[in-house]
Formats: C-alpha cells, sequence, structure tokens
C-alpha cells in the first residue's frame, strides 16, 4: 500500500465523518480497483462487463430465457417475445421451444414437467451461468419424477424454484388475500345467504382423477345434503377445474373446494374463487394451517375439522337454518379482499419479469462464482414427502 501524507489523511477523514459511502472509497483508493458499477447501468457497461463475469451470450443486451416445452404457453413460441422488465437493464426475450440449439444461447431455462428431457443432454448444452427454474404448478403426484435431477446432477440442476409451496422463488399463486384493502365497508351489514341455492356444489364425483377417495366422499356427502355438481372442461383443452365453476359458484352458500392431492401448500383456484365470489369453501386437501396461510381469516370449513361426513353435514345444515352463523364466515370481508389468478395471468410478461430481475441481480453479484450457488433443496423431503395421499 501507498503511504498516505497527513493532509490527505485529515482531508479524506473529514469528508469521511459525514458519509458511509467514503468508507468504501478510503479502503479502495490506494489499490486502484474497479469502480463499483452504479445501480442505473449502461447497457454497454454490463456487455464489457459481462465478458469477464460470464460467456456474451447475445450480441446484444438481451437476456434470453427459453421455456422448455412444446405446448403452447399464453402464445409463447419458437418466435422470441421481447419486452422490457423494470431495473433489469437488458431487454427481456422469451422463446418457447425443446430445441437444445436455442439452450445453448438462453440465459436461462423454465423447465416445464409435461415436456421430456434428458440431463445429459441438458447439462452438456448448458452455457456456464445459465440459471435452471423448476416449475410446477401441479403437485407431486400429478407429474412426472422426471423432473427431479438424478442423485449426480442433484446439486448441480435448478437454481430457482417457481411452484406453489411456500418459499419458491418465484411463488405460483392461484389467489392471495390482500389485507390492504377492505372488499366491503366496515358498516355493510349485508345478509349473504340473501337469494343463494341452500345446497352445495361440487365436482362431479368422476370427474377428474384424484389421489384420495374424493368421488366416494362426495357421494357419501350426497346421502345428507343436496350437492349441484358440474363438470367442467367439455369442450376445452387443456383446462382446469375451475372453468365453468367461476359463473355457477356465486349462487351457492357453499362450495366444495376439494384438492385432487393433499399435498403441502398445495391450494387451488376453487378455493379463491370460492372467496371472491361470496361463497364459504369447504376444502379437503393440505392441513387447515397451510390455508389459514395464505386465507382470509375464518373463511373457509375443513373436512379435517369433523370426525365423519355425518358430523360435517349437520354442521354445513345448521349453517344453512342460521344466517346470523353464516354471515360470520364473511366478516373478513371488511378487512380485506380475495383476488383469484387466472391461469394466463401467470405467464403475462410482467408476471415472469421477476426471473429476469433475479437473473439481473445474481448476475451483478461480483466474485461469485454463480455454478457453485446452487439451490438445493432435499428434494425427496421438500417434494416426494409433501404428499400424504
Ligand atoms: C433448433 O434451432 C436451430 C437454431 O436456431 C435451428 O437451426 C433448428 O432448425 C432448430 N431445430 C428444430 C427441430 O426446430
Ligand atoms: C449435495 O450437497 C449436500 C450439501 O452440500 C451434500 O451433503 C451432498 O452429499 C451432495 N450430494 C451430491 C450427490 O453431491
Amino acid at each position: 500500500m501507498r503511504p498516505i501524507s497527513l493532509r490527505r489523511f485529515i482531508a479524506l477523514g473529514m469528508i469521511c465523518l459525514s458519509t458511509v459511502g467514503c468508507l468504501v472509497i478510503w479502503a479502495t483508493e490506494p489499490i486502484r480497483r474497479p469502480k463499483a458499477r452504479p445501480k442505473d447501468i449502461h447497457s454497454d457497461d454490463i456487455l464489457s462487463y459481462s465478458f469477464f463475469q460470464r460467456p456474451v451470450l447475445t450480441s446484444k443486451c438481451t437476456r434470453q430465457l427459453q421455456f422448455w416445452t412444446n405446448s403452447n404457453v399464453n402464445g409463447y413460441s419458437d418466435d422470441a417475445i421481447r419486452f422490457h422488465c423494470p431495473g433489469v437493464p437488458c431487454e427481456a426475450s422469451i422463446i418457447a421451444n425443446t430445441n437444445i440449439s436455442t439452450t445453448k444461447v438462453s440465459d436461462g431455462v423454465v423447465f416445464f414437467p409435461e415436456a421430456k428431457w434428458s440431463w445429459k443432454k441438458m447439462h452438456s448444452a448448458r452455457p456456464r451461468g445459465q440459471k435452471w427454474v423448476f416449475f410446477s404448478r401441479e403437485s407431486p403426484s400429478m407429474i412426472s419424477p422426471g423432473v427431479i435431477p438424478p442423485m449426480k446432477y442433484y446439486n448441480d440442476s435448478y437454481d430457482y424454484i417457481m411452484t406453489y409451496r411456500q418459499g419458491s422463488d418465484f411463488l405460483v399463486e392461484f389467489g392471495h388475500y390482500d389485507e390492504t384493502r377492505p372488499e366491503v365497508r366496515a358498516d355493510d351489514d349485508r345478509n349473504w345467504a340473501t337469494k343463494k341455492k341452500n345446497i352445495v356444489i361440487g365436482p362431479a364425483a368422476d370427474y377428474q382423477f384424484a389421489t384420495w377417495q374424493r368421488g366416494n366422499f362426495i357421494k357419501e356427502l350426497q346421502e345428507f345434503v343436496p350437492i349441484d355438481t358440474y363438470k367442467a372442461c367439455i369442450d376445452s383443452k387443456p383446462c382446469t377445474e375451475s372453468e365453468g365453476f367461476e359463473e355457477k359458484v356465486r349462487s351457492y352458500k357453499f362450495s366444495l373446494a376439494l384438492d385432487i392431492s393433499r399435498c403441502r401448500d398445495f391450494i387451488t383456484e376453487q378455493f379463491f374463487v370460492s372467496l371472491a365470489s361470496g361463497t364459504v369453501p369447504i376444502v379437503d386437501g393440505p392441513a387447515r394451517e397451510d390455508y389459514e396461510r395464505v386465507g382470509p381469516p375464518n373463511s373457509f370449513i375443513h373436512v379435517n375439522d369433523f370426525t365423519s361426513v355425518h358430523e360435517l353435514a349437520d354442521y354445513i345444515k345448521l349453517l344453512d337454518g342460521n344466517d346470523e352463523l353464516y354471515n360470520r364466515f364473511f366478516d373478513w370481508k371488511k378487512l380485506g379482499t380475495v383476488v383469484s389468478i387466472k391461469m394466463a395471468d401467470l405467464f403475462a410478461t410482467e408476471n415472469i419479469c421477476p426471473i429476469f430481475l433475479r437473473m439481473h441481480e445474481d448476475e451483478m453479484k461480483i466474485g461469485t462464482d454463480v455454478t457453485t450457488n446452487r439451490k438445493v433443496p432435499d428434494w425427496d423431503e421438500w417434494w416426494w414427502n409433501s404428499c400424504s395421499y
């Protein structure tokens, strides 16, 4: 280190008394380190910086994300869709295909569970620093086990998690409770039971494969309370159980929001659609705590709270005959609003931007070896063991 003269020492010292930022300058001044890069950086700087941090994959400042899928996701295709994300200096680009040539020049890959891939091929095509995203909106029971890397690649595959599980890097939400926006005024004392059919609505018992005896449960409950069933998805494919549900559910006091799997955090659209539509969902799926974590207080009935279907039916009948009790399930509307999120919204460009922002932030982490920075959840524990069937 070069010696610092006394005058210089005093001058620097005085300046630095007032600002913390100066400490950095002071410490780095004598050894001429590269200047800290400002937050709002010109795109050319990113390129020159990238030369020593990671390979430059594209000739201009664009960050490309590959959706590894052949199905039509919101119109993304082989033709890149380009847009800008707030806080990300480079242009964002999305290409959807399963072409390994695209992988070789992409900054990130989102693996769609319905697509197939060879881990070996993907690893050999992967440029240094390319981010891999584990994506699933389905529970473990509904998707291929092949999405989980083999032991050999266990610690060297996905960087980010994009699922319905709490703690995901990018949470795939089917809805949420917004506590900052009351839906009705505090003095709103409407009767939420008015003009509603006193019967419950539920999915047709035989409608879709479920990992538990959902069909039997519906049939059993039907012996005690009338249940209107609906069949969604008759013409349109692919579709979710929620299609056709939303219009019907409004006119019912209760809905059966029975998830196809009983997996931690796996709470699908019907729960949120019911709440947003002014219907009390009767839920079965993960434990009560999981619903409480994402839903409004006292807003649903959990099947597990009853020892038998008969007991549940009695409770439904009690609420059906007592508007005062029934209305307590809507008190939360004076405190907040439930927003349900459609599948199509999940992949709107603004909802993909958090991935580009995160890639940008990680790229900016000076001196971090991106390849040793992978996310390592215990896949057995975190994914496979999250369901009780
Ligand atoms: C994959 O991408 C490359 C490069 O863009 C292209 O030449 C090739 O035709 C593509 N392959 C398929 C099967 O689309
Ligand atoms: C993955 O990383 C964990 C924690 O660092 C380590 O215990 C485990 O042995 C690694 N597994 C493999 C297959 O390398």
